[in-house]
């Protein structure tokens, strides 16, 4: 065949002959690490070995998908037609699905044509970057926020403009810092609930938020995939008051469903061909079996606010059990399953901070610069969606590691 490589340039490359010219690497692939997931490869590494790790790294729930869900895959495996591709907006069922969701969760009504089914909201990020800006745009991103935005930013090609949501802003964006700043960026990501934050916006600041957006010719793009995970507060989607955003959301947070990697937009009119034909050319579709049985996720909404409830009384677990000085400073966590915890008082490095926490006492927390290279070093994340012993037994081993970081440092 003639793709394959002849014998003569295998031998050719095996004696060592030096190619014409250097293979080229694009710059531009050179992305910072998700961190999250580095933690997460150290501290199973560990567990390997026989370490008891306490897991408060990973973003994801501890609880399998809905069994509504897992049988409707099992049929959907019988039927010859869930095997192939579907059309690159996802099945119609699952659109329809989705569409009714919003008439129950939000009481707005989407058109099936603006849904599109994407593999996980991580390539819905792609899609949307993709189709609503140009090589150089800018992009307004409230820090500290979900690391991936930025660094799939820098990848595309895109300037990601840091927008303060630290604690003198109370966590939260202010549109007057972008009213300050010499040119107007040409889109701004938010996320309500946020990832690390917990900050959930209000409606009247989501409401004000489209409104400028709309205003000032800025494409706003909302990360949505924490609605459902509230404490006490509620999450409205933008598309209630804003017909140009896209709107964002996936199956793998309330759904409890992240690897099933089905995630959705819903997309201004202008973008609907745009996004079709970069899905078409980027992913054909999503897998079809995980779509057909997707549907089943939104009637099983009593078993998925339990899971929300215990993430609830994990929460409650940390804000009473931790030190208090990593509480004081620590941001709202009103919503998605994250406490961003200050560790200021004990550090200086929060990589440093996480390392011996991980090496002394087995427990694995994200480092903040994750988020937030600039003032995340103050900062770890502390995932509360896994089991609830283990966040009594985490802030057991937690006391134990400041205490001694403390005894060390008199
Ligand atoms: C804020 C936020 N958005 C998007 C994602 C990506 O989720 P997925 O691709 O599984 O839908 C995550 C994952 O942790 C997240 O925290």
């Amino acid at each position: 065949m003639s793709e394959m490589p002849q014998k003569k340039e295998i031998k050719s490359a095996k004696k060592g002959l030096k190619p014409k010219k250097e293979l080229k690497i694009a710059k531009r692939s050179a992305l910072p690490p998700f961190l999250a997931l580095e933690v997460m490869r150290k501290a199973t590494e560990l567990a390997q070995a026989g370490e008891d790790i306490v897991h408060l790294e990973v973003g994801q729930p501890s609880s399998s998908a809905p069994d509504a869900v897992n049988r409707a895959m099992m049929e959907a495996l019988k039927k010859t037609p869930a095997h192939g591709y579907s059309v690159a907006f996802g099945v119609l069922p699952l659109r329809e699905r989705l569409a009714r969701h919003y008439a129950e969760w939000y009481d707005v009504r989407p058109h099936t044509d603006n849904i599109a089914v994407t593999v996980g909201s991580s390539t819905a990020f792609a899609l949307a970057f993709l189709s609503a800006f140009d090589v150089g745009d800018k992009i307004a991103l409230p820090t500290p926020g979900y690391p991936a935005y930025r660094n799939l930013m820098q990848g595309l090609g895109l300037q990601a403009v840091p927008l303060a949501a630290g604690p003198e802003q109370g966590w939260r964006p202010m549109l007057a810092e972008m009213e300050n700043w010499a040119e107007l960026p040409d889109g701004l990501m938010i996320a309500s609930p946020s990832n690390p934050t917990g900050t959930v916006l209000e409606d009247s600041e989501l409401a004000e938020i489209c409104r400028w957006c709309d205003q000032h010719g800025v494409r706003l793009i909302s990360d949505e995939i924490y609605h459902g995970l509230v404490y006490g507060k509620r999450a409205d989607t933008a598309l209630n008051y804003t017909k140009n955003a896209i709107i964002v959301n996936s199956m793998s947070k309330y759904f409890s469903m992240t690897g099933w990697r089905i995630g959705w937009m819903i997309l201004p009119d202008d973008l609907v061909a745009p996004v079709e034909k970069l899905a078409q050319n980027l992913f054909i579709s999503a897998p079809t079996p995980n779509q057909l049985a997707a549907i089943a996720a939104f009637d099983c909404t009593d078993e998925l606010d339990a899971h929300c409830q215990r993430y609830g009384q994990n929460r409650d677990i940390l804000m009473k059990g931790l030190p208090a000085a990593m509480l004081g400073g620590a941001a709202p966590c009103d919503g998605a399953f994250y406490l961003y915890a200050d560790i200021s008082a004990f550090s200086d490095n929060a990589l440093v901070f996480a390392e011996g926490l991980l090496a002394g006492e087995q427990v694995a927390v994200t480092p903040g610069i994750d988020f937030d290279p600039d003032n995340g070093h103050r900062y770890v994340r502390l995932s509360f969606a896994g089991r609830t012993d283990d966040m009594h037994e985490a802030c057991k081993r937690i006391h134990r590691f400041v205490e001694a970081r403390r005894s060390d440092a008199a």
